[in-house]
């Protein structure tokens, strides 16, 4: 088997993250979950009332972020100017501030930049939306994980319920749909799925079924 270089690619909701966190312990490799730093640089602009499509306003702090990733008990913490935002960056306003300042170059190289750092030469499991495409183009394992926009909005609705927000399906499903045309429209490496990659459509997998389809491919390699 060749070094453990995981990248997951794919839309809002398809359950990379729940797939990440699996694959992470099951074969105890670093899992490096990159849509949290762009949430937490959405949460920064936010916090600075800077207008998250604003390039220029962007640019006047993304170089110095104070922004780190920590592993408290093997589990991905999200500090943000010294704070822990982990939950903060999880609100669903900051979705789709994360969705528009990641369509940002000056924020792409910035994060990619820190990810390559983070990802090291260490086994890992990244997800994201260009992990494979250009990340880490060399990774080893690719997967596009995806599912109807239907059954991800469905999802996130019991998720969010599940947290206490009161959602409505309607809004959650124009909102993934809004996300998927940012995601996979904007100019600078946009959400696309690597030549080299193994689609997995998991709107009728368990995730039983979704971690056997990618463990059988890593372990056949
Ligand atoms: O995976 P997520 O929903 O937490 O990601 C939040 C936003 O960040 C999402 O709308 C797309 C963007 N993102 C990205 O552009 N590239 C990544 N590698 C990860 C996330």
């Amino acid at each position: 088997m060749k070094k453990l270089v995981i990248a997951l690619d794919g839309p809002s909701g398809s359950g990379k993250s729940t797939v990440a966190k699996i694959l992470s312990d099951k074969y105890d490799i670093l899992y490096l979950d990159t849509g949290a730093m762009y949430r937490a640089t959405a949460l920064k602009a936010l916090k600075l009332d800077i207008d998250t499509l604003d390039e220029k306003g962007v640019a006047t702090f993304i170089d110095n972020i104070d922004l780190e990733i920590k592993y408290i008990n093997k589990t991905q913490h999200t500090f943000l100017d010294g704070e822990d935002v982990s939950l903060k960056i999880r609100e669903p306003h900051v979705s789709m501030a994360a969705s528009n300042i990641s369509s940002l170059k000056c924020v792409r190289l910035k994060m990619v930049e820190m990810q390559r750092k983070i990802a090291g030469d260490t086994a890992c499991v990244l997800d994201g939306r260009d992990i494979g495409s250009y990340v880490l183009p060399n990774a080893p394992y690719k997967f596009y994980i995806t599912a109807s926009s239907t059954v991800r909005a469905n999802r996130r609705v019991k998720e969010l319920i599940e947290r206490g927000f009161d959602v409505e399906f309607d809004k959650i499903l124009a909102e993934i749909e809004q996300r998927d045309y940012n995601d996979k429209n904007r100019d600078f490496s946009p959400l696309v799925c690597p030549k080299d990659a193994v689609i997995v459509d998991t709107s009728d997998m368990t995730i039983e079924q979704v971690i056997e389809t990618i463990s059988s491919e890593i372990e056949k390699k």
